[in-house]
């Protein structure tokens, strides 16, 4: 059986950390029938737009995406064509781990949390009007069931990967309706699932406390602005976002991407360093349901980057693209158990 997954190359490096992740994942043996589809600059280019409806429902139909990074591209009414996708597929959850990694210096040796941020509204619902001359508004929208849906996804998700706790970051001693909201909700869901500790955390407070010391918390929720801001704060606190995996999750359709963008300045040279989209891509993997796999690439990004002899360019080595990923494909049949670090 294969699995249908939609590959949207990207602009920029994205050609180059795209082919790395499907090389690599072929590599593993789990069968995938990639589909090449567009959007960006390059969708611009081929289809004078930077979203064919075809990219949308042939991820509708697959159900699932691996997608490189996308130019924003100008005059075409799209703000972002990655906010557009999240919002046509409501892919309500954004996923995204943050581990430490041997090999790349950080503040921290041990930071492993989970930030779940709410995708489709708070201040990013895209409601803002001027009121008066020089004076703006900008709605922020807290639903019930945007609530529900993330608190839930929250704790199936800590669940899933085997985590003890959920928490709940808010600002509900100031934004008592909004937050409130959300932050009722999330305890209400946290009754349904008795196996996962709950408690919840003021935003500034969990800002504070993620710098000082982050092995304190385990499974992060929030809304959309917070969850933004603090998912590049963890992300920080573990070598930056050209090693961070994120995924954006709906109902029926997922999409797995690097949180990095184009890095137009060295696009073509083979200096990108794919970590970020095969790490997206292993997220990916776990989600098809082929953990043994999302597994072995995980460990050997891990071992290849502690190794440091194929180190990119960015992490202070000499290696092109291709050499990083030959070098996890070479590590991908050693044993997990005695692999790990
Ligand atoms: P950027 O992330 O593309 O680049 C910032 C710096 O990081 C550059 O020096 C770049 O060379 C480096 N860098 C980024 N990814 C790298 C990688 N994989 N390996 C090695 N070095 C890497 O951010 P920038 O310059 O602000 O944005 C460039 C374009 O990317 C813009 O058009 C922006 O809209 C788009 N973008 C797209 C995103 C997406 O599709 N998810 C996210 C962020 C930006």
């Amino acid at each position: 059986m294969s699995y249908p997954v939609v590959l949207i190359p990207g602009d920029g490096v994205g050609p180059e950390v795209t082919e790395a992740a499907r090389q690599i994942v072929d590599a593993t043996g789990v069968s995938i029938a990639w589909k090449i589809h567009y959007a960006g600059g390059e969708a611009v280019e081929r289809f004078g737009q930077p979203l064919p409806e075809e990219t949308l429902s042939a991820i509708s139909a697959a159900g699932t995406a691996l997608k490189g990074p996308l130019a924003t591209a100008s005059g075409t009414g799209f703000r972002s064509v990655n906010v557009e996708i999240r919002k046509r597929l409501d892919l309500y959850a954004n996923f995204r781990p943050a581990r430490s990694m041997d090999g790349i210096r950080s503040r921290y040796a041990d930071v492993d949390v989970i930030v779940i941020r709410e995708n489709t509204e708070g201040l990013y619902s895209g409601l803002e009007h001027e009121v008066v001359p020089g004076v703006v508004e900008s709605l922020r929208i807290v639903t019930k069931r945007a609530s529900e849906r993330i608190a839930r996804f929250a704790f199936e998700t800590a669940r899933k990967y085997g985590r003890e706790k959920v928490t709940c970051v808010h600002k509900a001693n100031i934004l008592k309706l909004s937050d409130g909201l959300f932050l009722d909700t999330a305890r209400r869901i946290a009754g349904e699932f008795s196996d996962i500790a709950f408690d919840d955390c003021i935003v500034d407070a969990a800002a504070m406390k993620l710098v000082i010391d982050p092995t304190q918390f385990d499974v992060l929720v929030m809304e959309n602005l917070f969850g933004d801001i603090l998912s590049d704060l963890c992300s920080g606190l573990v070598g930056g976002l050209g090693v961070t995996p994120s995924a954006n999750i709906g109902l029926d359709a997922a999409v797995f991407e690097a949180v990095h963008g184009t890095a137009p300045d060295i696009a073509g040279q083979q200096l990108a360093n794919p970590t970020a989209l095969v790490l997206s891509a292993a997220l990916m993997l776990r989600h098809l349901g082929e953990a043994d796999a999302a597994e072995r690439v995980e460990t050997a990004v891990r071992r290849v980057i502690a190794d440091g002899e194929w180190l990119t360019v960015d992490l202070g080595g000499t290696a092109s693209t291709s050499d990083f990923t030959e070098a996890v494909i070479e590590q991908l049949d050693v044993v997990p158990s005695v692999a790990s670090n």
